[in-house]
């Protein structure tokens, strides 16, 4: 069979150019134009790349247009329902999910390395108390790089799987110390009898020198409800293919520099209210409505071209259906709702904004359906997580897939430093 091709025809000069079409085993096929520039002399034209490949990978596949998302293959309601987030972890890393024995190592591990250097407790106490945590997560990630400086050159797997272990197994940690530091009380350590989502809970709530036991009665500060649900949580957000913050940790990764500063840039990254920052938006614009009968007054705002107004955790640039993840969380939503007493007043405000937005023309014909966002931050209020570290929750989850394509990108022999061009218009 002749091979695919796109063929260009400069219309100025009557010259073509052809360029190959090479086939994924998901989803589009792209046209390589990496001699575009050498064979034209001029450049392609994509701000915000929505119509641009910027590699190759196997890690993640989203289809947007049926609301499709697989990790390695796997599609997300599946490993929602049947892994922990650890094995997803083990999945995005090592391209298949763990036996019972590799699973067990696994967690082992990551509880030993959730322990974190003294001078880090230092750095984060030295931030004031009304930081916000992303700021002295995406420092203290930073921070870590000095701390283990061999992982700038990292020369074989076991060296890439101890890189990946320690990072994934420490945010959490820094995460619950930026919390604890927030409130000026005494940061609680890992418990290693602990799993890694209870342990976060734990390092969060825990009084100082209370054990605090998963009780079948009695006072229970972390109960299994509230681990189940924020492990599924930590699953659905685990990776996502080139969004903005794994293209930020892609583009730090080209140029050398150290794994723990492309995850810090990527952290940045994420904060942003029009990417990982959403979720902390979305509740506060639910409470800002504070009623059902300002939803229409809202709706119509966020219509408004005129208004700045958008309405947080609705749209996105690759869904252009239901957002799966987002689905996956409604059915936990309406599950957790009398277990953990969700906010009933949130919740028939997002649902009364849902309904009107799913029927309107103006969301309907621009496809902006509910996307994660929209149904985290409600169970994430419900878990007494402050709306503050809502965005470190979306960080501890999604620093697996960063690491994840970190490391496919440094194993890609087409790996190239990210050094885009531009159409200049100035003087
Ligand atoms: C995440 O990329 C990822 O995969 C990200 C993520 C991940 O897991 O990594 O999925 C996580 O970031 C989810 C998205 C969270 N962000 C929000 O919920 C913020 C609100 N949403 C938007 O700001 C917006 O929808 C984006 C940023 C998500 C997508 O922006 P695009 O693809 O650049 O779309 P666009 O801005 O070009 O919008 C297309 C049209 C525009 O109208 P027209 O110019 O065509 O008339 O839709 C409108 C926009 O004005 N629009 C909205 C809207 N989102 C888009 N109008 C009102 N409210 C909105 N939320």
């Amino acid at each position: 069979m002749a091979k695919k091709s796109m063929t260009f025809t400069d219309n100025t000069t009557g010259k073509s150019y052809e360029y190959p079409v090479l086939d994924g085993t998901r989803g589009p096929s792209v046209v390589d134009i990496r001699t575009f520039y050498k064979d034209t002399g001029m450049f392609t034209y994509d701000p915000g790349f929505t119509s641009t490949a910027s590699c190759e990978s196997k890690i993640t596949f989203i289809d947007g247009g049926k609301g499709e998302l697989r990790y390695r293959g796997i599609p997300i309601e599946e490993l929602a329902k049947n892994n922990t987030y650890l094995e997803v972890c083990y999945l995005l890393l090592n391209g298949r999910l763990p036996d019972r024995q590799e699973a067990e190592a696994f967690d082992l591990e990551i509880r030993h390395r959730s322990f974190v250097h003294e001078g880090l407790k230092n750095l984060i106490e030295s931030f004031p108390s009304a930081a916000h945590p992303m700021a002295i997560l995406s420092s203290s990630v930073s921070a870590l790089a000095s701390f283990y400086y061999e992982h700038l050159d990292i020369n074989n797997e076991a060296e890439y799987q101890e890189m990946a272990r320690r990072i994934i197994a420490k945010i959490p940690t820094l995460a619950a110390f930026a919390y604890r530091h927030s409130l000026g009380i005494p940061f609680i350590y890992p418990d290693i009898s602990r799993s890694f989502t209870e342990n976060f809970l734990y390092m969060m709530r825990a009084y100082p020198h209370e054990r605090m036991k998963i009780t079948p009665e009695g006072e229970q500060q972390v109960s299994q409800v509230e681990i189940d649900a924020l492990d599924t949580i930590f699953t659905l957000h685990a990776d996502h293919e080139q969004n903005a913050s794994t293209t930020t940790v892609r583009g730090v990764a080209s140029t050398g520099a150290h794994p723990y500063v492309a995850i810090s840039a990527g952290i940045s990254a994420l904060w942003g209210r029009a990417h990982g920052g959403a979720n902390e938006s979305v509740i506060a614009q639910l409470e800002m409505i504070g009623d059902v009968k300002k939803v229409p007054e809202y709706i119509a705002r966020a219509k408004d071209k005129n208004d700045p107004f958008r309405l947080m955790g609705f749209g996105h640039r690759v869904y252009k259906n239901f957002d799966p993840r987002a689905k996956v969380l409604k059915k936990l939503q309406d599950q957790l709702k009398e277990e953990l007493h969700l906010d009933a007043k949130l919740l028939e405000i997002a649902h009364e904004i849902e309904q009107i937005a799913l029927h309107d023309d103006y969301f309907v014909s621009r496809n902006l359906y509910p996307n994660i966002d929209f149904y985290s931050g409600v169970i994430l209020y419900a878990l007494k997580i402050p709306r503050p570290m809502f965005t470190p929750i979306f960080v501890i989850g999604r620093t697996v897939g960063w690491v994840a394509q970190w490391i496919e990108f440094k194993k890609d022999p087409a790996s190239k430093i990210a050094r885009p061009r531009q159409l200049y218009t100035g003087a």
